[in-house]
Order: structure tokens, then sequence, then C-alpha cells
């Protein structure tokens, strides 16, 4: 158990990456609070987690809400004492083109993915500043913030903006003994997601067949799933990476290593 008597709060607990990784740091002992702006997504995770022999809670919290966040971490410490792990995952996906991507829809976009990772990262960190044990934030990217993709103006903007986020945070709390670090994910395999949204007792996702065969593109040739990245989210959180910040972490199958015109699996 890595993560044993440690508190972990993870942002966007949806049934896919979120719950994944939520799901992984109380698999390794983290008592895990879930945290997302649709109640349903805080508190199913949190039961799931329970009913697995966890410990787990779940607080609705818009992270783009100052006095909300604020209100989330008093709550965290009223209740276990502090925070030592933080994963801000929560985030708006997809997007359109630079001409056509609304004002309003950017701005919300980049609001959730940059200012609420700002506003939970200031906070959980003045909380582990006070109680004087370190800690570790770990930051959710993308690989659409490494590369241009098409029609997703506001999200590569946002998760590219993220990874000097994490690098300059990483700087600004070394002195505290609080390591940020970000995690890049990729192009997603569904099928675990949508098999634990069933075990939340939902129905299964609908989803449009993909535009990209994206395993096809992949080194590997496999789409990771969210296990993988719960996996890398206990080691950067656990004393494992106890030297290890201001860097990214790409469990990515190897797309933003590949030379851009390899096609692998032709
Ligand atoms: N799915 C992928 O293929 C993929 C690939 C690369 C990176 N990512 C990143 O992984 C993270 C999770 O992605 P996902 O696919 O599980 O998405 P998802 O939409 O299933 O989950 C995102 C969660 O964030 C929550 N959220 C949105 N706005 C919020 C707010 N203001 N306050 C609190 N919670 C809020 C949503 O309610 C949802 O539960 C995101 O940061 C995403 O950018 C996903």
């Amino acid at each position: 158990m890595k993560l044993e008597g440690k508190v972990a709060v993870v942002t966007g607990t949806s049934p896919n990456i979120g719950g994944g990784i939520a799901g992984g740091l109380a698999d390794e002992g983290a008592a895990v609070v879930c945290v997302d702006v649709v109640a349903a997504n805080a508190e199913q995770c949190a039961a799931w987690i329970t009913k697995r022999g966890g410990r787990a809670l779940g607080i609705p919290c818009d992270v783009t809400n100052e006095t909300q966040v604020q209100a989330m971490v008093a709550r965290v410490r009223a209740e276990h004492g502090g925070v030592d792990v933080l994963v801000n995952n929560a985030g708006i996906l997809g997007g359109q083109s630079v001409l056509d991507m609304p004002l309003e829809r950017w701005t919300r976009q980049l609001s959730v993915n940059l200012t609420g990772t700002f506003l939970c990262t200031k906070h959980v960190a003045r909380a582990m500043v006070e109680r004087g044990r370190g800690g570790s934030i770990i930051v959710i990217v993308s690989t659409a913030g490494h590369q241009g993709q098409t029609g997703n103006i506001g999200y590569c903007t946002s998760k590219s903006g993220l990874l000097n986020f994490t690098r300059a945070a990483a700087m600004d709390l070394a002195q505290h003994r609080i390591r940020v670090n970000s995690l890049t994910p990729t192009a997603t395999d569904v099928a675990e997601g949508d098999a634990r949204a069933v075990e939340w007792g939902r129905a299964k996702p609908e989803r449009p067949p993909r535009v990209l065969d994206f395993a096809k593109m992949l080194p590997t040739g496999e789409m990771p799933s969210p296990r993988h990245y719960a996996r890398a989210a206990v080691f950067l959180a656990s004393d494992d990476a106890e030297m290890i910040t201001g860097f990214d972490l790409r469990v990515d199958s190897g797309a933003i290593a590949k030379y851009w015109p390899w096609v692998p699996h032709r």
C-alpha cells in the first residue's frame, strides 16, 4: 500500500478518468475525496470506492468558484485534518476551430481547465504549507497540450498552459516540500469508463464511432485506459517520486515520442 495514511483530493470524478484515478489511489490506501460540479459524479464515485472497501467522501464543488473551492478544502481539513495529494483532473474536453469558437465557450473552457486548476492548487497548497508535511499535486494534461489539434483551440490552449503552470507552481512550492507534476493522457479506451458507469448504476454511454483510428496511429497499437493513468498518479503521489517535481509523465502509448510521418501499424 503506497498511499496508506494519505488523504487525496481528486477533481472531476466521472466514471471515466477521474473515477479511475480516484479508485486507483484508494486501492493503494489513500482516503479519497471525490470533487465534481455534478453532485452525482462526486457522490457515486465515493460510494463506489466505499463499496470496494476503501475510504471516500464526495463533495459537490465548481472548481471555478473560489468560495466553493475554499469551502471544499475546509471540509476536507475538518474531516481528515489535511490534504496530502491533489489531482487536478476536472476539465472540459472538445471544442471548435479558432474560426468558429464562441467566446462564451472559450471562456468557460479556459476557466475550468486553467482557473479551476489554479484555484484548487492555491487553496490545497495553502493547507499543505500550513500543516508543514509537504505534499504532491498532479495536473492532468493531454497530448493535445503538446500538439496542435484541429478543431480544438480552447482545449489545446488550456492544456498547454497547464504544462507550464505545473513547472511554475513546482518552483513556488518546492521550498515547502510540495511537488507539482503533470500527467499526460492521450485518446483513451472507453471500455473501462463505460463499465464503471454501469457499475455506478448508469446506462452504458452511447458513443458515435470515432473519426480517427487512434490505436492504429499509436506506437504500442493500444490506447491507454484510466487504470494506466491511475498507476502513474499513484507513483507521482507516493514517496517513490520524492525527488520528482516540475515533470510531465506521459502515459500516451508513445504518441508524443513518435516521428510524425510514421504510421506504425500500416
Ligand atoms: N478522455 C480522454 O481521451 C482524455 C485524453 C487526454 C486527457 N484527458 C483529460 O482527462 C481529464 C478527464 O477526462 P474524462 O475523459 O474523464 O472527461 P469527463 O468529461 O468524463 O470528466 C470530466 C469531469 O470534470 C467535471 N467538471 C467539469 N467542469 C467542472 C467544474 N467546473 N468543477 C468541477 N468539476 C467539473 C465533469 O463534471 C466531469 O465529471 C480531463 O482533464 C481531460 O482533459 C482526457
